[in-house]
């Protein structure tokens, strides 16, 4: 079966959802985040600050080529994934992707308290949510399903994917 692949802004519940959505459909899980992380033995803020995000970016690619041969998977991807469109077309030949969405309102208010979110971490947080989320919108069009994640529980938004 085809992999189903959360794509989405920081914040948006990548990750949680996808933990629940792969527990549900009895489905391996996949955050690309944590991969990363796994594979170089650092925390994201850290390749970010001593391998750069050009660095981080081409791990993340790697990645995505070998996940995009894989089937029956859940994948959370990192918020900045989609901005490789080479990325999005190979997760997209082998699988559904849906995008989570939020309100930069209630974005800031799940992300201001993680130091591992470099992206954010320099000047105006806010503005900063306002400014990616503008660039990348279009971007997170790519996807066939797309759910708020604001208002509604997990178990919700994950009848909604199903
Ligand atoms: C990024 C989002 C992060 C992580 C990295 C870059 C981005 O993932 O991949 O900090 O460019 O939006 P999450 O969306 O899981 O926070």
């Amino acid at each position: 079966m085809k992999n189903i692949v959360l794509i989405g802004f920081m914040g948006t519940g990548k990750t949680v959802v996808g933990r629940r959505l792969a527990r549900r459909l009895k489905r391996e899980f996949i955050d690309t985040d944590a991969e990363i992380e796994k594979l170089m033995g650092k925390t994201v803020a850290q390749i970010f600050a001593r391998d750069g995000v050009v660095r981080f970016r081409s791990e993340e690619e790697l990645l995505v080529k070998k996940l995009a041969k894989r089937e029956d998977l859940v994948i959370a991807t990192g918020g900045g994934m989609v901005l490789n469109t080479e990325n999005l077309l190979l997760l997209k030949e082998n699988g559904i992707l849906v995008a989570l969405t939020a309100s930069p309102e209630i974005i800031y208010d799940r992300v201001r308290g993680n130091k591992n979110r470099p992206l954010l971490m320099h000047g105006d947080m806010m503005e900063k949510i306002r400014e990616l989320l503008q660039e990348r919108e279009n971007a997170y069009k790519a996807a066939e399903i797309t759910v708020d994640t604001g208002n509604s529980s997990i178990v919700e938004i994950v009848e909604q994917i199903t």
